[in-house]
């Protein structure tokens, strides 16, 4: 295990450290207006919602590390207080990062990324066309947290406005992953996309209390084969119930004169663990009861 200092690291190793770490961050592209009407647009993946009473976005306009100047769209929301945060998916993220590149103020990242501006109800700063959510926002703060190179400036943004293609929508009006196919940014040059093999579901109840790791069975609890997360899906029941359907794998096994304790034990966690990968809490218990007489 490293243990560091941070303040022992160059401001280049730390960042490294922490988007590495960090990770996956959500992507906004931002779009802010200047005095003389210009179109901003730029990618922050230090981002994300952080209220829904009120609704409410952060972003971090970071000072470049290099020259410790600031970058437009601060400028940009220090001038006028708005913002249209857009969300960037699987489509249009090498679009995305091309606005990343530092234009000089009067050149509109719009065009030079090859997004299309689409005007916004409330706020004067334009919606990419492009990206299915937009959300018009009013700054409300920007705090500033530093003044060296690499401090960040959170922008806090009201949502006042959102904006969301039908596309993105499953037939029960929910938002459906696989549909929306939005980026995530980690260390380095890397990203990953959500959707397809990506996707997992974790169903885990509001209003449930699980019995949790400590009320598992030793056998079950020191497992070499079951893993943490296994535990956790089995810790995850309100009550350990009684065996009501044995299994006859496990009885098998159980009944296998050759096979030493330990080896039933490893079989029998084996079948628990397969039970588990394909979603199926019950069944990985009823296997597990089934072999508590070994
Ligand atoms: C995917 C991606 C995410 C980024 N995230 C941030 C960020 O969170 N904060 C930041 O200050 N710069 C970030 N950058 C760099 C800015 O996009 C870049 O400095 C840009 O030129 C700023 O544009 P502006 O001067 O128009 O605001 C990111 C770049 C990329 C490609």
């Amino acid at each position: 295990m490293r243990s560091i200092d941070p303040k022992k690291l160059s401001i280049a190793e730390l960042q490294q450290i922490l988007v590495g770490s960090i990770a996956p961050r959500p992507i906004a592209l931002v779009s802010t207006i200047d005095a003389k009407g210009i179109a901003n647009l730029a990618p922050y993946s230090f981002f994300n919602v952080f209220s829904s009473n009120p609704p409410l976005l952060i972003f971090s306009s970071n000072r470049r590390g290099n020259d410790n100047t600031t970058k437009d769209t601060l400028c940009n929301v220090s001038l006028n207080s708005e913002v249209v945060i857009n969300v960037v998916t699987v489509d249009i993220v090498r679009q995305a990062t091309l606005a990343s590149i530092n234009y000089p103020s009067d050149v509109s990242e719009f065009e030079k990324a090859g997004f299309t501006t689409l005007e916004s109800d409330i706020v004067k700063p334009f919606r990419v066309k492009e990206s299915p959510v937009q959300f018009e926002c009013k700054v409300r703060m920007v705090y500033h947290l530093g003044s060296g190179p690499g401090a960040g400036n959170l922008i806090l943004c009201d949502i006042k406005k959102i904006h969301l293609a039908e596309s993105i929508f499953n037939e029960k009006n929910q938002i459906e992953p696989d549909k929306i196919r939005l980026i995530g940014r980690l260390g380095r040059a890397f990203y990953t996309q959500t959707g397809g093999d990506s996707l997992f579901r974790i169903v885990q109840p509001v209003g449930q209390i699980g019995i949790g790791f400590d009320n598992l069975p030793d056998q079950i609890k020191y497992s070499h084969i079951l893993s943490g997360n296994d535990l956790a899906a089995l810790a995850s029941v309100e009550e350990i119930k009684t065996l009501s359907d044995p299994d006859e794998r496990v009885i098998r096994i159980v009944k296998d004169n050759h096979l030493k304790k330990a080896e039933k034990i490893k079989q029998i966690h084996q079948l628990a663990k397969e039970a588990l990968s394909n979603g199926n809490i019950a069944k990985a218990w009823d296997i597990l009861l089934s072999g508590n007489y070994i």
